[in-house]
């Protein structure tokens, strides 16, 4: 089941029951040009907002995803880090992309950090997210048939405008295998998934074939519009 609500995400946290798993990508903070998000708060506003979803968030699932622009590695670190002392898990990951932006003056951002907080002892699924090892590619017979779990580098390119999965009609989204392997990796079928920031709508697109529920929160109705027409869906308006 996909459900859409167009609603801020804080205040979505704060009615909606907990879920197994909540994914957040939020606006990077760096003047995008989003229909109604002005992708512009100061500093301090930002901080405090992205304080804010993780204290409302955690407590509404097992496990948190959330995907952040590296210009925001070092500060995330620390609010990441104060959870871990607080008794949570914390897995740091990485998106890496070889097509990023080509800088000529230094070394360009070829990545975008990916971190994981859940609750300590949550189980999790990597046989579901194997791939075909080093091994198995080059004929070697030692090799584990079943392929090999993944490392926390995730080798999924950005969705660029000539991508398959783009959507012109938003600024930005996040690649659906990336979703995917987050998904399969926390969850089983018939559990719930939650995107506070649902953007394009790419949790709707990944969760039929991941079997699991999705709750979709997107605060611009214009976004919520098109996801809603992509996929059949009714949603009420905020
Ligand atoms: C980086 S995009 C997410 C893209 C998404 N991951 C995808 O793959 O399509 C962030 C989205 O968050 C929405 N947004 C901004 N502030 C929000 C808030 N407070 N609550 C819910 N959505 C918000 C923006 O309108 C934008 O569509």
């Amino acid at each position: 089941m996909i459900t859409l609500l167009n609603l801020d995400c804080l205040q979505a946290l704060s009615e909606m029951r907990p879920v197994r798993m909540i994914f957040a990508d939020p606006p990077d903070n760096i003047g995008l040009g989003y229909k109604q998000h002005g992708d512009n708060m100061s500093q301090v506003c930002y901080e405090a907002f992205i304080n804010n979803v993780l204290h409302r968030a955690l407590p509404k699932c097992d496990v948190f995803w959330m995907s952040y622009n590296a210009i925001h590695t070092f500060w995330v670190g620390g609010l990441v880090d104060s959870f871990v002392k607080a008794g949570w898990e914390a897995k740091p990951c990485v998106q890496v992309f070889r097509f990023g932006q080509h800088n000529h003056h230094d070394l360009g951002n070829n990545h975008r950090p990916l971190v994981r907080i859940m609750r300590t002892g949550t189980k999790l699924y990597p046989d579901a997210v194997r791939v075909p090892s080093w091994r198995q590619l080059n004929g070697d017979k030692r090799a584990d048939p079943r392929g090999r779990v993944p490392g926390d580098v995730m080798d999924f390119p950005r969705v660029v405008g000539n991508s398959r999965q783009r959507r012109s009609w938003h600024p930005t989204q996040l690649n659906e295998e990336l979703y995917e392997r987050c998904i399969r990796l926390c969850c089983e079928p018939g559990d719930t998934v939650c995107d506070l920031f649902a953007g394009t709508g790419t949790l709707a697109r990944v969760a039929p074939r991941c079997e699991v529920n999705a709750l979709l929160i997107e605060v611009d109705p214009f976004y919520c519009e098109k996801i809603a027409e992509e996929h059949g869906l009714e949603y009420k308006p905020d």
